[in-house]
């Protein structure tokens, strides 16, 4: 090989990543309006990137023919986070899927193999993977209207799946809504449907961003989510709350549910049970690392400070006189959107006049003083429109601090 070629594409190679490099560096300060935890230090798997192809290949619990592999580490994730999801010990089964998008899929093909004549229930608030999901297996859904904090309103709920009593329910709770983090009560949807004598049904949590962080507060105390309080299935994303370097999700299940799901895979030596066929070995090693290496007191402790984080950004921003509010437990803080310049700067995810900022565990007080000094610079006067932001339920304490809206 011509090793003046080599160094000249050498060269070339390093410029692009340089460049890359640095344009990545240069947001990493002002992106705090999506949900990804910065604060954990992967270098330690640094030599798996080197010459090893990680292919979880067909289900996580049979060893399979391909022999690189982290199925094992992947068993014990889904055995963790079903222990923090009160998953039936006896009863419990999930792998790393590619992202929380196909883990609503797998966990609604589920409900549809169990349930073929079921109604899909969803929130106004729900991610668009499920509006996706249900497009793509073709399975009947009505959409339940959310109230102002981005729950799902039980009234609502009752009345659609009271028209269709006859149907099985197949239900998707959201466990932190992607714009406002607001946290359906399953044990809620629950009362709904016995209600009705609806007792065909299956719920499952769309989980993604908060249930980890939910599942590490006293059970007494927080919303009702998990399968002990009535669930069927979850997903949870590993490169938010987890901060994975690389998108990914563990779905879990009852395994009981999975009797008409189960395909033979063939030349792969174990069976085909997940959604895709090839599945990355480095995201559930990953996962396993930041589950080992902080356990439950040291998840516990960065989702605390991360909530500690996103009521200072609260306060400072009623100190400040702009509109702004957080559901109770969450990261995110909703607010009016900033003028311009503060939104040009600050990557905020931003609609109908909302916008949020979320306090993953890597986002500083720092950081929310240079927003919010950015914005007190941007405000044309001490009082500005705001967009009409309802009181979270559950919060009369937040109620009490959020500004009355000014006209
Ligand atoms: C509540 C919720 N569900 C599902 C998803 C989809 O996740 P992914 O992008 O990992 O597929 C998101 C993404 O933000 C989300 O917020």
């Amino acid at each position: 090989m011509d090793r003046n070629a080599d160094s000249g594409s050498d060269r070339a190679v390093k410029t692009v990543l340089d460049e890359l490099a640095t344009r990545l560096d240069a947001v990493r300060e002002t992106n705090i309006g999506w949900p990804a935890a910065s604060d954990v230090d992967f270098a330690a798997l640094t030599k798996f990137f080197k010459r090893h192809l990680l292919n979880n290949l067909g289900d996580p619990f049979a060893v399979g023919a391909y022999p690189q592999h982290t199925k094992d580490l992947e068993a014990e994730v889904v055995d963790v986070l079903a222990d923090l999801m009160r998953a039936p010990v006896d009863d419990r089964w999930g792998y790393v899927t590619a992202g929380a998008g196909e883990g609503n899929l797998y966990a609604l093909h589920l409900a549809r193999s169990l349930h073929s004549k079921g109604v899909v229930y969803y929130s106004e608030s729900s991610h668009y993977s499920v509006d996706k999901a249900v497009d793509l297996l073709a399975m009947p859904s009505i959409r339940v209207r959310a109230d102002a904090s981005g729950r799902m309103d039980m009234d609502d709920l009752a009345g659609v799946v009271a028209s269709n009593r006859d149907r099985p329910a197949i239900v998707v709770a959201n466990i932190g809504t992607t714009m406002t983090e607001a946290v359906d009560d399953v044990r809620e949807i629950g009362e709904v449907l016995d209600s009705l004598a609806v007792r065909r049904r299956f719920v499952h949590a769309d989980a993604a961003l908060s249930g980890i962080p939910l599942s590490l507060l006293d059970p007494q105390t927080r919303p009702g989510f998990d399968f002990a309080d009535g669930t069927d299935s979850m997903i949870v994303s590993g490169h938010k709350f987890l901060g994975t370097p690389i998108p990914c999700g563990v779905v879990l299940v009852k395994a009981s549910h999975r009797v008409h799901l189960t395909r033979t895979g063939g030349f792969i030596g174990s069976p085909d049970t997940t959604i895709g066929c090839s599945r990355s070995g480095h995201a559930a090693l990953m996962i396993w690392y930041v589950l080992r290496r902080y356990g439950v007191d040291g998840l516990r402790a960065r989702a605390d400070q991360a909530r500690e984080v996103a009521r200072y950004a609260h306060r400072r921003l009623v100190e400040l006189g702009w509109d702004a509010w957080l559901n109770q437990h969450a990261f995110t803080v909703v607010l009016a959107t900033p003028p311009a310049p503060v939104t040009q700067r600050w990557t905020l995810a931003s609609t109908n006049g909302r916008s949020h900022i979320i306090c993953m565990p890597g986002v500083t007080r720092a950081q929310i003083d240079a927003f919010v000094g950015d914005l007190q610079a941007a405000m044309p006067t001490p009082t500005l429109v705001s967009v009409p932001s309802p009181p979270p339920r559950r919060t009369p304490e937040l109620r009490r601090a959020t500004p009355a809206h000014v006209a």
